[in-house]
């Protein structure tokens, strides 16, 4: 079926330079190979394979992070390309990243609210007051407390972190969530309470996953 996709890749390839070393010849390494793939909206596309096959340069390229070397992407009908033309303030909005491990993309200085919030701050004009509702409302529907709000990253738990490294990533109502292996350096029973609320999420946002395992 290809009658509402949200995301259109067509033969996609990255691939890096390797400096050569004292008596290496310089070199390429291709990370990703000549993907394709359609991912209908509001559905969830796995990416499975083993370390090193390229699934968190796919994340890079999906997320407009990492321009492609060479293939098409298509988001909402609408072409990316970073290396050839900027990407507009709404495309961005309409894709977000969680990571794997959420300390590492969380700044250890910045309290849960300002982190919730940066996203408002920098992209539309809501009033602080109405920023920190949102931030707010968004802590209640991660499972979240209110009286998180004025802390650190360091006081919560891995679990509550990567709550709230989703809760910064839907702060935009984005469309396309791409998904890291946002639970593997999880414990088992933690990874099943996220999973339940990515579920939730996608179900009351209409939200699309490519969800990389
Ligand atoms: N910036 C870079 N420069 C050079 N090589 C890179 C760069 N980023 C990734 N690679 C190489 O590209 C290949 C794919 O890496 P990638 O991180 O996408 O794999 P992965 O599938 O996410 O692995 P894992 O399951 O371990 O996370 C690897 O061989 C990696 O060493
Ligand atoms: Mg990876």
């Amino acid at each position: 079926m290809s009658g509402d996709a949200i995301l259109k890749v067509r033969d996609l390839y990255r691939t890096y330079d390797i400096s050569g070393g004292l008596f290496k010849k310089a070199s390429q390494l291709a990370a990703v190979k000549g993907v394709s793939f359609d991912v209908e909206r509001g559905s969830t596309l796995a990416v499975v394979g083993e370390s090193g096959c390229g699934k968190s340069t796919l994340a890079r390229m999906l997320t407009m992070i990492d321009a492609q070397t060479s293939g098409s992407i298509e988001v909402d009908g609408l072409p990316i390309d970073i290396s050839k033309t900027g990407i507009s303030r709404d495309m961005r909005q309409k894709v977000q990243i969680v990571f794997q491990n959420p300390y590492g993309s969380l700044n250890p200085r910045q309290k849960i609210g300002h982190v919730l919030e940066e996203p408002l701050l920098l992209n539309t004009d809501m009033s602080a007051a109405e920023r920190r509702d949102m931030a707010l409302a968004m802590l209640e529907k991660v499972g979240l407390q209110p009286e998180h709000y004025g802390r650190y990253p360091h006081m919560f738990s891995g679990g509550q972190r990567q709550r709230v490294a989703i809760a910064r990533a839907i702060m935009l109502k984005p469309k396309l969530l791409v998904l890291d292996e946002p639970v593997s350096a999880l414990d088992l029973s933690v990874q099943a309470q996220i999973l339940n609320l990515l579920k939730d999420l996608q179900d009351e946002m209409g939200l699309t996953y490519v969800f990389i395992s």
